[in-house]
Order: C-alpha cells, then structure tokens, then sequence
C-alpha cells in the first residue's frame, strides 16, 4: 500500500501549515488515511442488495444525513428518549466505511443493520455496490458554504487559528478542485448523473431543502429506505420527533456531541462536526472577486447537466 500510494500524486496543503498531504487517486483527492480505507474498501467489501449507502462529499450534511437515516431505520426500537444518537455521535451510529474497514477489517457492516456511509466518489465505490443494486442516500450542498464549512473543520482539526489559516489559500486550493475528496463539482455531478440513470436506486438529497421542508425530505427519505412512516405513525409525531431529535439545536447541545469523540474519527473531536449549521455563512468570508470566481467555476462546470448548486 505505502509503495502504490508514493506513486500517485501528491499535493501539500500549505495554507494550513502543517504537513498534510492529499493524494489523487481515480480522479479525487484524500488524505492518505482514508485512500488506504477506500482502496481497502474497494477491493474487500462486498456489498448485499440490502445495504443503504449514505454518501456525501465531506463537510455537505453527512452527520445529519446518518442522524436522520439512523432515527427512521431504527424508529420501531427506539423513541425520542431512547435513541441512541442522545449517548453516542451520528459518527458512530452509522460507520464510515472508509475508516471503520480499517478498524473493523474486511466487513465492517452489522449484517443486520442496513446503513453504511462513504465519501467515495461514485466511479469509485466498490464494485458491488452497483452491481447488488443496493440503495443510495447523496447529500450535497451548495459550494461556498461546503468551502467555508470545510476550511474551518481543517482549520480547528489542526488547531489553527484565524489569523494563520488564510481563507483566500484555501479557497483558491478549493476551486483548483483540491478538497476532501474532490473536486467537489466532479463528486456531486458523479451522483447526479448516476441518479439520473437510476432514480429508483439513487436519492439525492439537497441540504438547503432538507432545512427548509424537513417534513417532505425525510418522508421521502424513509419511503427510499423502505421504512415508510404509517399513518399512525405520521399522525402521533413520529415524523417531528425524528426531525427535533436531529436538529442541529438538539444534537449540537448534546454532551457526546460537545466534549467527546467517537470511534471512527477519533482524530477530531465530535463538536467540529457541529459548527453553524447556517446558511449563507460564506457571506461573511467571500470577497465580491472569490464569489465571481466560484459562481463562473461553478457554472463552467455544471453548464448541461441540469444541477444548479447556487
Ligand atoms: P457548517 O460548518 O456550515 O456549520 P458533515 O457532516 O458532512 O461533516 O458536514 C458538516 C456541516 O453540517 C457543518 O456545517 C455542520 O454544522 C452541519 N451539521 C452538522 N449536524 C447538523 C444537523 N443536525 N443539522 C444541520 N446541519 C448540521
């Protein structure tokens, strides 16, 4: 693995001043750690038909995408006073696959419990993943909060402050599409693509939409999974208490969620998980130039495939 890994491309975060080091690797980028997870993944897991992936680039809503999918799954076991997610981050209710094959080893997955969460890209998901024709879950997000969202998780990872992290390094880093397992634009257009082939096997999920209709999106998140809610159920609040259960409010103020860390990513405390939630923060980061920037990238990138991200 070290061998193959010096053969790939490299590139050094520089605006984060300390050695960390991305590697590219059928066309995204990731930190050494998690390529060895994923080229582990790919090569060992094996996927069945009844597997729901959740998958997402990072910093676009993947703790609140395992929240929700982990509340509806396991709904008929656990209430609002019970559930697991109020003792133990979303991080450890649904394991990141790239990680946890690493801790766990070859299948890493509870064969009783259905969800499994990934950043891979998804020409790069293991091979039978497409071919169990398993469900899944894309959370995506639009890219200046993504971009501001991920320069601050790094930045506090690596105890950085303010003053020596410059954004404008980062953010021009960003939009030569090196991120966390970018470039971000190939990571969603990957999905978008996939679920336009296959909308019965594929369901993306808009962050921004999530927020504003909560109701419909994790609905149509549990009919997905095959967990659809009953009329009883709809009518005594299950729906509710699933959405205030994984609110940002709700989880964010939770002990496990402010001070403690969880077994898949040990490396960084649960609370950088949880910063604002809002959106539109990039406002307050982006000069008049970088919003031009991005918003011409953007729409170079995406021009006919139908997605707008703005
Ligand atoms: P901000 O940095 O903009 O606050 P990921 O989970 O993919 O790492 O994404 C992290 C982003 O999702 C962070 O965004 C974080 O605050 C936000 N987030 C975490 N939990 C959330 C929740 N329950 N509801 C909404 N947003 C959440």
């Amino acid at each position: 693995m070290e061998e193959m890994l010096e053969t790939f491309p490299q590139h050094n975060c520089t605006w984060l001043k300390v050695n960390l080091t991305l590697y590219k690797y059928q066309n995204f980028w990731t930190t050494k750690q998690f390529l060895e997870g994923g080229i582990l993944t790919q090569k060992n897991f094996k996927a069945e038909p009844t597997d729901i992936f959740l998958c997402s680039c990072p910093k676009t809503g993947t703790t609140w995408l395992k929240a929700l999918a982990f509340a509806i799954v396991t709904c008929h076991n656990f209430n609002k006073s019970t559930s697991p997610l109020l003792t133990s981050s979303p991080h450890d209710c649904v394991p990141f696959i790239e990680k946890s094959i690493q801790i766990v080893g070859k299948n890493p997955k509870d064969s009783n419990f259905p969800l499994i969460a990934t950043h891979l890209p998804y020409p790069s998901l293991p091979e039978s993943v497409i071919s169990s024709n398993c469900k899944i879950v894309y959370i995506y997000r639009n890219t200046k909060d993504a971009i501001v969202s991920q320069y601050h998780f790094l930045r506090k990872a690596f105890m950085i402050s303010l003053e020596d992290a410059p954004f404008d390094m980062a953010f021009d880093e960003f939009c030569q599409g090196i991120s966390a397992y970018g470039p971000y634009w190939d990571h969603i257009l990957g999905y978008w693509k996939a679920n336009l082939e296959s909308p019965d096997r594929i369901l993306l999920l808009k962050y921004e939409d999530v927020k504003t209709d909560p109701i419909t999106n994790v609905k149509k998140l549990a009919e997905f999974m095959g967990y659809p809610f009953s009329i009883k159920e709809e009518t005594s609040g299950v729906v509710d208490d699933i959405i205030k259960l994984c609110s940002f409010k709700n989880l964010s103020n939770l002990d496990v969620n402010k001070t403690g860390r969880s077994k898949f990513c040990s490396e960084v405390e649960n609370r950088l998980f949880m910063r604002k939630a809002k959106d539109g923060d990039w406002e307050k980061y982006f000069t008049d130039e970088m919003k031009e920037k991005i918003d011409k990238l953007m729409d170079e990138k995406l021009s006919g495939t139908g997605l707008v991200l703005k």
